[in-house]
């Protein structure tokens, strides 16, 4: 048999007290869910979409025939803290009078910077040891394909490529595939 004795003011406010607490943490705990989760499904949904710019990365005359240049430019979806980070830069080849090829500098591994080194004509990567053609296509290791490519025109003397951002790992998989 329940046994109902009654409550003492000191005990009934200590009720009232972990009622109140309780429904408080719920309700905070509700608020930083959504904090994280509303960006996130946002993403998810495609309604953060970075836009695509044409970003000049130097004069025509700074960039001679044949050259491979590594020139830099603020990176298409930047985070308001992202500081130096938001810095990118691609590999920028003059193949003759009016026409250019960019290559991001990201691995198509896992990202890291490669390099490019003019007296093998050759893209390198220092983290796993990857090698790319000079044409971005993988020569050996473990890229599993080959390097993107920024499209590039020239506008008024200028050099601009068209930043815009990268697959991720995902949709990489989907175009490998
Ligand atoms: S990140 Fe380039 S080979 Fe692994």
């Amino acid at each position: 048999m329940e046994s109902h004795h009654p409550q003492t003011p000191c005990e009934a406010s200590e009720l009232n007290r972990r009622s109140f607490l309780n429904r408080l943490s719920i309700t905070l705990g509700s608020i930083a869910a959504a904090i994280v989760a509303i960006p996130s499904v946002g993403f998810l949904l495609g309604l953060r979409r970075p836009t695509k710019e044409w970003r000049s990365v130097g004069v025509l005359n700074n960039f001679p025939i044949g050259a491979t240049t590594q020139v830099s430019f603020p990176d298409p979806s930047p985070l308001p803290w992202a500081g130096v980070t938001a810095q990118t830069s691609a590999w920028l080849r003059r193949v003759s009078e009016d026409e250019f090829v960019a290559f991001s500098v990201d691995c198509t591994h896992l990202g890291c910077p490669i390099r490019w080194l003019p007296s093998a004509n050759l893209f390198m990567c220092p983290c796993h040891g990857g090698v790319f053609y000079a044409d971005g296509t993988v020569a050996s290791g473990p890229p599993p394909r080959s390097l993107f490519r920024y499209p590039v025109r020239v506008q008024d003397g200028e050099v601009q490529i068209l930043t815009s951002p990268l697959p991720i790992a995902t949709e990489l998989g989907k175009e490998t595939s």
